[in-house]
């Protein structure tokens, strides 16, 4: 048996414990393991480091690094790749290219660790013939196929931790500050680091906010004498009656969200006559160790999807499913995003905590 295992979509951490299990796993069965280099690149670019034998030596104390060893991407993938004509860049499909090499370098099974977008990619590729085996990834924590992947624990924790380490400066100049964290279109890092993190506003996809309701709570936490206010908004918070705030779109990739914090920062600012500051924590939330949680999550999946290979389980997803994992199909783990639900426990907390969640 000869694996491929590549990481697609932005970094997690976790992604290296993944590889290292995959890796030590497929060993000790006796197999092959090759990881291809920036998502399914390394196949078709004609790098010479494009193909990566993935040995014991290759995966030592890697387990605990940020990132990914194999790299990754997150535009033109191989259905829609992107490719310079007549000084133009267009997109193309060279999916037939990936198949025909994956099966010119031996391969039996392909790992695709990603998010939805690369199960999106691996579904296509599934249908193609491709033996895929899927494992989930994301910071965003929002595939509703797995009860949660690994990148979103380290991700609050570090969001927590810049959270704990605003509210002493803002209150020190007794300032609203305004933070923004990813989630994309869901609203779980905002959420857990901003409970977690005592902040008094919460900002988030799933409860569009109408901003006088915030305006009226950060006057009368100042009315009160608590002169200052921590606000926490996920990157995909909407206004009542608008939009989501964007940043730019580019040819093959995702519309990137961002600038909320600045505008509802200043918006604050100028309504209530209050100082306010506002940051964007970006991708510190990615970056960096893996938390414990996260580690072994991500060693679980590795092992896991091993396990999956070997009993044929191809066009599935491991699946979190305490305690287990289990094999989902690829075609239902990217059907419905994960959104968190008005009426969780963890809402309903930041609501008896008094905390304003804009509605
Ligand atoms: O999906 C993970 C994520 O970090 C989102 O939270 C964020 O919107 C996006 O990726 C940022 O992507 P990029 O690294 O391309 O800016």
């Amino acid at each position: 048996m000869h694996i491929l295992v590549n990481t697609g979509g932005g970094d997690a951490p976790g992604l290296n414990a993944v590889i290292r299990a995959v890796t030590l796993s497929a060993l000790r069965r006796g197999w092959k393991v090759t990881g291809i280099k920036r998502g399914y690149h390394g196949l078709i670019g004609g790098d010479s480091d494009g193909l990566i034998e993935l040995t014991r030596d290759k995966v030592r104390g890697i387990a605990h690094l940020g990132g990914t060893i194999l790299g990754t991407v997150n535009k033109g993938h191989p259905f829609e790749f992107l490719v310079t004509r007549d000084g133009k860049t267009v997109t193309t499909d060279i999916s037939d290219e990936v198949v025909r090499r994956f099966h010119e370098v031996g391969g039996d099974a392909l790992i695709a660790i990603g998010g939805d977008g690369a199960f999106r990619i691996a579904s296509r590729f599934a249908k193609k013939g491709l033996p895929v085996v899927g494992v989930p990834k994301t910071i965003d924590n929002d595939l509703s196929c797995t009860q949660a992947t690994f990148g979103f624990d380290t991700a609050v924790t570090v969001a927590t931790e810049a959270i704990d380490r605003l509210h002493t400066t803002a209150e020190s100049h007794e300032r609203i500050m305004v933070v923004e964290l990813m989630g994309r279109y869901a609203g779980w890092i905002a959420l857990h680091a901003g409970v977690a993190g005592n902040a008094h506003v919460i900002l988030m996809p799933e409860i569009p906010y109408d901003i006088e309701k915030v305006v009226a709570h950060i006057q009368t936490r100042y009315a009160s004498r608590r002169r200052y206010c921590m606000v926490v908004v996920a990157e995909g918070a909407k206004p009542l009656h608008g939009d989501i705030s964007t940043i730019g779109t580019e040819l093959g990739r995702e519309v990137r969200l961002g600038g909320i914090a600045e505008k509802i920062g200043n918006y604050l600012g100028d309504r209530t006559g209050f100082e306010s500051r506002s940051l964007v924590l970006g991708h510190l939330q990615r970056g960096g160790s893996p938390t414990h949680r996260d580690r072994l999550l991500a060693l679980r999946f590795g092992a896991a999807a091993v396990r999956m290979v070997e009993q044929g389980k191809f066009g599935n997803i491991v699946a979190y499913h305490p305690p287990r994992m289990v094999p989902v199909p690829i075609e239902e783990a990217i059907a419905v995003m994960k959104e968190v639900p008005l009426d969780s426990d963890t809402v309903m907390t930041a609501r008896d905590l008094g905390i304003c969640l804009g509605d």
